[in-house]
C-alpha cells in the first residue's frame, strides 16, 4: 500500500507529531500541500490529510491543494487533526470542509482521527496557554493505535 500524508503544521508543530507516527507505522513520505504535484496524488493508494484547526477548519493550504487534485479512482484517505477544543460534533465539523471537497473528488474517507493540541493563539499566550504538553504520550499511543487499525482495516 503506498501512502503518502500531506501536513500543514505550523502553531508549536503539535499536528506534526502525530504525522510523525503515522510515518511510522505507514511507512509514507510526509509533505507539505505545497509541496505536492496535484497530478501525482493519484500514485498512491491512501493518503492522509492533516493540520491543526484554525477557525473551525483545516489549514488554508490543505483546503486548496483539495481543490486541486485531479478526479481519482480506487483510492482512499483518512483525515486528521490536532485543535484547542474537542468533542465528537466539533471534530465531524471541524473535519467537514475538507471531508466533502476529497468525496467531491472521488476519495472513499476510511477513518478520522484528531487530538489535542497545545494553544497560544490570541489571548491565551498571557497565561501560559491551553493544553499544554499535548500532544502527550497517550496521544501518540492513539495515533499509533488508530494506524495500525487503518492497515488492518484496509488489508481485510
Ligand atoms: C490562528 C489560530 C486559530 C485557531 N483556531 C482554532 C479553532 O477554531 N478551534 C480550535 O479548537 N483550535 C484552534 N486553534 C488551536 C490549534 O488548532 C491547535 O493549537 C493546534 O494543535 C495547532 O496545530 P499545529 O501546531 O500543528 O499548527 C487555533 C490556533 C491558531 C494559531
Amino acid at each position: 500500500m503506498k501512502s503518502l500524508l500531506v501536513l500543514f503544521s505550523f502553531h508549536h508543530k503539535n499536528t506534526e507529531k502525530i504525522a510523525n507516527v503515522f510515518a511510522k507505522v505507514l511507512d509514507a513520505q510526509i509533505k507539505t500541500p505545497r509541496q505536492i504535484i496535484p497530478e501525482e496524488i493519484q500514485e498512491f493508494s491512501l493518503v492522509g490529510f492533516g493540520s491543526g484547526i484554525y477557525d473551525a477548519k483545516h489549514h488554508r493550504t490543505l483546503l486548496e491543494l483539495a481543490d486541486k487534485i485531479p478526479q481519482v479512482t480506487d483510492r482512499k484517505a483518512f483525515i486528521f487533526s490536532t485543535s484547542a477544543v474537542m468533542g465528537k460534533d466539533k471534530v465531524s465539523e471541524d473535519h467537514s470542509i475538507l471531508r466533502e471537497k476529497l468525496q467531491t473528488k472521488g476519495y472513499m474517507i476510511v477513518d478520522e482521527f484528531a487530538c489535542k493540541g497545545y494553544n497560544t493563539n490570541s489571548f491565551l499566550r498571557y497565561l501560559g496557554g491551553m493544553n499544554k504538553g499535548r500532544p502527550n504520550a497517550e496521544d501518540l499511543k492513539h495515533a499509533e493505535e488508530f494506524a495500525q487499525n487503518l492497515i488492518q482495516n484496509l488489508q481485510n
